[in-house]
């Protein structure tokens, strides 16, 4: 396993970490408590540190089987979670942004109560509340920090404008941006940001949702209230060209590296610069290939081909933008 140092935090993070968004259940058409724990367990026996959480997998539900699967493992893991993402009641699905100073405070001590800790590693705004200045979230944060609650501080889905404003008030670790293969719009500012500001950048949908674990075909459907019935890549008519570049990058992979393509997907991001790739699991099995990552790089020349496939290919590209929560009104 590699690792990366996140500024504040005792122990180098592993760079893959394992995201549990699936493990919440909710978008995910549902989750089996008993495999994700037995996921996260795994993850530590393969050399995975670092738990990406948040209070919005499942409302809740994720935070509670992180928090009751650490229990006694506590000091070994890096915990990451996340605030600025609030809903009314049990009953209420809707998700809204809020990172007012005395919500903060409440969704910051109900993380630490699901998690059953009395810190968190990297506590990150998950997004951005236009309806508060950000400068003051920050100073917010920051007393965490100061308190002990918190080690290090994060942010996702920001602009570099918001990040500059909220890096006023607080030290900043880490960025959290979409990236993989698919989604690139990070390497147009947040990655120059973050090298220039020696932050780690924690890759969000590194298999780009399963696309690039190559097990979507043209008749792959998903139950329930999955979220990929609504991603306009899975759609009919991006699926195709999605699918074409999966081929060629299947056969690059292979031909080249001996590699799969969800490990040539994984070790593109962990040679895109000072990052960590979210691997989102719900089943042990699935981080079988973990080892497959490790100790080979991908070659300049071979980011350049991998770049002509994608042009080629993918000639109606699309974002992850759908999956944003609607924007609070700025102040
Ligand atoms: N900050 C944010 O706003 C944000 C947004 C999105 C995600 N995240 C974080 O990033 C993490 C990763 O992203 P993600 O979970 O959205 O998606 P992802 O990691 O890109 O992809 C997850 C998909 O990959 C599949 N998969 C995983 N391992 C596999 C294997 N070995 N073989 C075949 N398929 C495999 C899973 O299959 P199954 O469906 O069969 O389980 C699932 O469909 C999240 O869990 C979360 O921690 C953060």
């Amino acid at each position: 396993m590699e690792h990366a140092s996140i500024h504040g935090l005792p122990f180098p993070a592993s760079r893959i970490a394992l995201g549990t968004w699936a493990i919440g259940g909710w978008k995910w058409g549902g989750t089996d408590e008993s495999d994700a724990i037995a996921t996260i367990h795994h993850a530590l026996d393969v050399g995975i540190n670092t738990v990406d959480t948040a209070p919005a997998y499942g409302f809740g539900h994720s935070e509670e089987i992180v928090g009751k699967a650490l229990e006694g493992r506590r000091d070994r893991v890096l915990i990451a979670t996340k605030a600025g993402m609030v809903w009314d009641s049990v009953n209420d699905t809707k998700l809204r942004r809020e990172s007012s100073v005395p919500s903060l405070r409440r969704q910051l001590e109900d993380s630490l109560r699901r998690l059953r800790t009395d810190i968190i590693d990297l506590y990150q705004i998950h997004w951005p509340d236009e309806s508060v200045d950000f400068e003051e979230t920050g100073a917010v944060l920051e007393t965490f920090r100061r308190e002990g609650k918190v080690r290090a501080i994060g942010l996702s889905n920001c602009t570099v404008q918001q990040i500059e404003s909220f890096a006023k008030g607080a030290t900043l670790a880490s960025l959290q941006p979409p990236y993989n293969l698919f989604e690139r719009a990070a390497e147009k500012d947040i990655l120059p940001y973050a090298k220039a500001h020696d932050l780690v950048v924690l890759c969000y949908g590194s298999l780009c949702r399963g696309l690039l674990t190559g097990k979507i075909t043209p008749e792959t459907t998903f139950k329930g209230d999955d979220l990929r019935n609504n991603d306009p890549k899975f759609q009919p008519d991006r699926r195709g060209q999605y699918l074409a570049a999966v081929a060629r990058l299947q056969t690059l992979a292979k031909e080249k590296f001996g590699k799969s393509l969800l490990a040539f997907a994984e070790r593109w991001v962990l040679d895109r610069g000072n990052t960590i790739a979210l691997w989102g699991a719900r089943r042990p099995e699935q981080l079988a290939p973990v080892a497959d990552v490790m100790g080979w790089h991908i070659d300049e020349a071979t980011m350049h081909e991998i770049d002509d496939i994608l042009t080629e290919t993918i000639t109606d590209p699309v974002g992850p933008e759908f999956m944003a929560p609607p924007r609070t009104q700025a102040a």
